[in-house]
């Protein structure tokens, strides 16, 4: 990760950005020089939120910065905007800047690329981490999202399932985690039947990747992430329209894995482990059919309503895995539904617990570290919709409503031991650039799940 954050308090010349709301403008420009302040009033700059205004002085140098602010100020991390806007060089906050560690994330987060197929940008935008923010805390919860970015990112061709493998191994690695993969018809073996099926049909190999880091007597806290590299639907095939953006259908394994990277990163007093089933959903002829039943590793028989429906098959064995050993705190992230889109849009992906306290918990420190996520209700009148006349549960409704929440229902059967389980559907995509989140794999939920574990378990 290109660290463009500058620690508070080191030498060095620093341009001077002023942020400014809409209000303020008026009276901050009053004391400018005359030079200055004609030049604010004659280029019409207004202060609107994210738009800058470059300042000389008589000879033309820029000696600072104008940054708009705007209005009402909803948009938190505005100043992510300034890396892709300003020319390289060393800046510092001043005037209005109300939440200092959100700025610096947000600058830090706003500086992402994705350089892996072309030519890097070699400009560095850096900020002097404004006073009283923790560039610690910031630089480990960057580099988590950058990776589950990077992994999002990178195109299916080369992020299959041994790929996906090969970035737990290398994150297991740098944090001195163990890390085991069963494989193949080794999974038949070891009982996880479902993610065998749905990833049989594929060239490459479907696996369980499973990491553990942390002391064994430690509070146990298992993310299990959805890591479907490449989702053609399978034999119930997507139309190109719902497959082009199908190589992100990894995106909850990508963003357990970032999660994990911050975790460790802060070496939290926890036992984490990491539960993904990396499979690719493939067309061929030992692809798995709509109408077959699977015995699934829980035991219960279930009938295949559609093979598009392939997420919460994978995560099904991995949860049943994960609940055996009791966690206190089990997460699982997937870019499971469609329907979570029609219900919240992009941004605001859908969770789903039936701990109240934990689900209060959640969402304040969502909305604290503008990293947004939604409860939805575990509706138990609509486990009706998953009724099966051959088999123990169907995995999909027959109709078309409450997708997220049918989906979540399914996933819940799996589930009978963990203190706390919550399920996140996420969208794993920023479609229109905003500040600090440009367009393309994002992490969603990370942030907030972490600042909600780092309180609980303290470092
Ligand atoms: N990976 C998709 C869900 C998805 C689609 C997430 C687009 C984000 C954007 C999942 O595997 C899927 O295809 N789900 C189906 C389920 C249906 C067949 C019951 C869906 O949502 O349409
Ligand atoms: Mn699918
Ligand atoms: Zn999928």
């Amino acid at each position: 990760m290109k660290n463009v954050l500058i620690p508070a308090g080191s030498p060095g010349s620093r341009i001077p950005v002023l942020a400014v709301s809409e209000a303020d403008l008026a009276r901050v420009i009053r004391k400018f020089p005359a030079i200055q302040r004609n030049w604010v009033q004659n280029t019409g700059f207004l202060a609107r939120a994210g738009e800058t205004l470059h300042l000389p002085d008589a000879k033309g140098k820029v000696v600072r910065v104008l940054f708009g602010l705007g209005s009402n100020q909803d948009e938190r991390m505005v100043f992510g905007k300034l890396p892709t806007m300003l020319p390289g060089g060393d800046y510092e906050l001043t005037g209005q800047v109300d939440e200092p560690e959100l700025a610096a994330l947000a600058w830090q987060l706003g500086s992402y690329t994705f350089d892996k197929y072309r030519e890097p940008n070699d400009s560095h935008v850096r900020l002097v981490a404004p006073r009283g923010t923790d560039a610690g805390n910031v630089g480990r919860v960057a580099e988590g999202v950058f990776l589950a970015r990077d992994l999002v990112n990178m195109p299916a061709n080369d992020m299959g399932p041994e790929d996906l493998e090969r970035a737990a191994r290398k994150l297991s690695k740098a944090h001195h985690a163990t890390i085991t993969v069963t494989a193949g018809d080794k999974l038949l073996k070891d009982n996880f039947p479902l993610i065998h099926a749905v990833g049989r049909a594929s060239s490459r190999a479907p696996r369980l990747i499973d990491m553990k880091w942390g002391k064994p007597d430690a509070p146990k806290i298992t993310l299990v992430g959805k890591g479907v590299c490449f989702d053609t639907g399978g034999l119930d095939l997507k139309p190109p329209a719902g497959m082009a953006l199908m190589k992100k259908d990894m995106g909850g394994a990508a963003n357990v894995l970032g999660l994990a990277s911050i975790i460790m990163a802060a070496k939290l007093p926890v036992r984490l482990r990491v539960l993904i089933p990396a499979v690719e959903n493939s067309v061929g002829s030992d692809a798995f059919r709509p109408g077959d039943v699977l015995e699934s590793r829980k035991g219960l028989t279930v009938e295949i309503g559609n093979t598009d429906a392939e997420g919460r098959l994978v995560l099904a064995d991995a949860l049943a895995l994960a609940d055996a050993e009791k966690p206190e705190l089990l997460i699982d992230m997937a870019t499971l539904t469609g329907a979570a889109r029609v219900a919240l849009g992009p941004d605001l992906p859908p969770f789903y617990t039936h701990d109240d306290a934990f689900a209060d918990s959640l969402a304040s420190h969502a909305t604290a570290v503008d990293d947004p996520l939604w409860r939805m209700p575990l509706w138990p009148r609509y486990d009706t919709l998953l009724e099966s006349r051959i088999a123990n549960v169907n995995h999909i409704s027959s109709g078309p409503f409450a997708g997220s929440i049918t989906a979540a229902l399914f996933l819940a059967r799996f589930v009978e031991q963990a203190k706390t389980h919550v399920h996140l559907d996420i969208f794993g995509w920023t479609p229109k650039a905003r500040p600090g989140r440009p367009e393309g794999g994002e992490a969603q939920g990370i942030r907030a799940l972490y600042a909600l574990i780092s309180e609980k378990y303290p470092g």
